[in-house]
């Protein structure tokens, strides 16, 4: 083998759904969209790290989810980068573990497209009081809800990257207008009015549904607390598609229980699976759906391996890697 090669290894994990995993036929497929470019690697395909150790003594690039961080630069001595199959990278914080020498990148924007047309079906449903006609249904009482469009209705986005711009083209379809929040302020084109994250209190009262895109971090952990929740209109709805633990959730069932939001759709728990105990099972007005909004059972992969192998070219060439985290943001 031509010692310029790039030695890459695929770290899978077994428990995780299939639509996270990268199998060889997923492989070999990107590889002929990308012949070029994959004569210069050297591929192995790992699976519940039974050759990760022996792997990561050579490998230059990484692509997994899951793998120990403990003695991480002793195990992995050349590596160069890291790829996650996944865009919210809560779980490698914080990076003190990571030897200055690897950069990570991320999956973001290969949920867009899914998480676009999901954002518009919730908003749709919270328009249509989906989630309480649905309670309505389980309690089996006849509860009749009117509403009105949702044309001219206005939309919060909290965490203005992929997902919330997917999320924003798809509520300018519906008429929507569109307030952003972002940490850059930077605008978005789909986005009437762009505000900072010291703004969220004067954005909060003004939406009719708020939604959330944001990654964790420090900054966004408990983000959406009862006091932000107080600040929302007695009829709006919430649909969070981030991460629980930007929101207080014992805060917004209380709420809901007493009837002061129309409802919320929940795509994200903590932990998950949600256990069988966990009183938002029941919780009134809220529709749960797990962990399933953005990932495209059947484009999510191919998607992951055309930004990888996007990413290669880009690392071959020396030039930026796309995704690249940047740690003091944590994503
Ligand atoms: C992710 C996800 O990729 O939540 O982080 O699906």
């Amino acid at each position: 083998m031509p010692a310029s090669k790039l030695r890459l290894h695929v770290e899978n994990v077994s428990t995780m759904a299939p639509v996270f995993q990268i199998q060889r036929e997923q492989w070999e497929a990107a590889v002929a969209r990308h012949p070029a470019l994959a004569r210069r690697l050297d591929v192995t395909i790992g699976w519940d790290l039974q050759m990760f150790d022996e792997r990561m003594q050579t490998a230059e690039i990484l692509i997994g989810w899951r793998f120990p961080k403990d003695d991480f630069a002793r195990r992995a001595p050349h590596l160069r980068w890291i790829h996650m199959t996944g865009a919210g990278i809560e779980h490698l914080m914080p990076l003190d573990w990571l030897p200055k020498r690897v950069a990570v990148t991320t999956n973001s924007g290969v949920h867009a497209p899914k998480a676009g047309e999901f954002a518009a079906m919730a908003i749709l449903m919270i328009n249509n009081h989906m989630p309480a006609l649905m309670t309505a249904q389980r309690d089996g009482r006849w509860h009749r809800i009117f509403s009105t469009p949702v044309r001219g209705k206005t939309l919060a986005i909290v965490g203005v990257g992929a997902m919330g711009g997917a999320a924003a083209e798809r509520a300018k379809r519906l008429g929507m207008r569109v307030l952003g929040v972002r940490r850059s302020r930077r605008p978005h084109r789909h986005v009437d009015q762009m505000y900072g994250p010291a703004d969220l209190d004067r954005v909060l009262p003004r939406a009719d549904i708020v939604l959330l895109t944001v990654p964790l971090t420090a900054e966004t952990r408990q983000l959406i607390g009862k006091r932000e929740l107080d600040l929302m209109k007695p009829d709006a709805g919430l649909i969070n598609l981030a991460r629980a633990r930007v929101v207080d959730y014992d805060a917004l069932g209380a709420k809901l229980a007493r009837g002061e939001l129309s409802g919320a759709i929940l795509d994200v728990f903590d932990p998950e699976p949600l256990p069988p105990d966990s009183p938002l099972w029941t919780m009134p007005n809220v529709v749960m759906t797990p962990h399933v909004s953005s990932d495209d059972v059947e484009r999510y992969m191919p998607r992951t391996l055309d930004l990888v192998f996007a990413n290669v070219s880009r690392y071959l060439a020396g030039r930026p890697l796309t995704n690249r985290v940047r740690p003091e943001r944590e994503y």
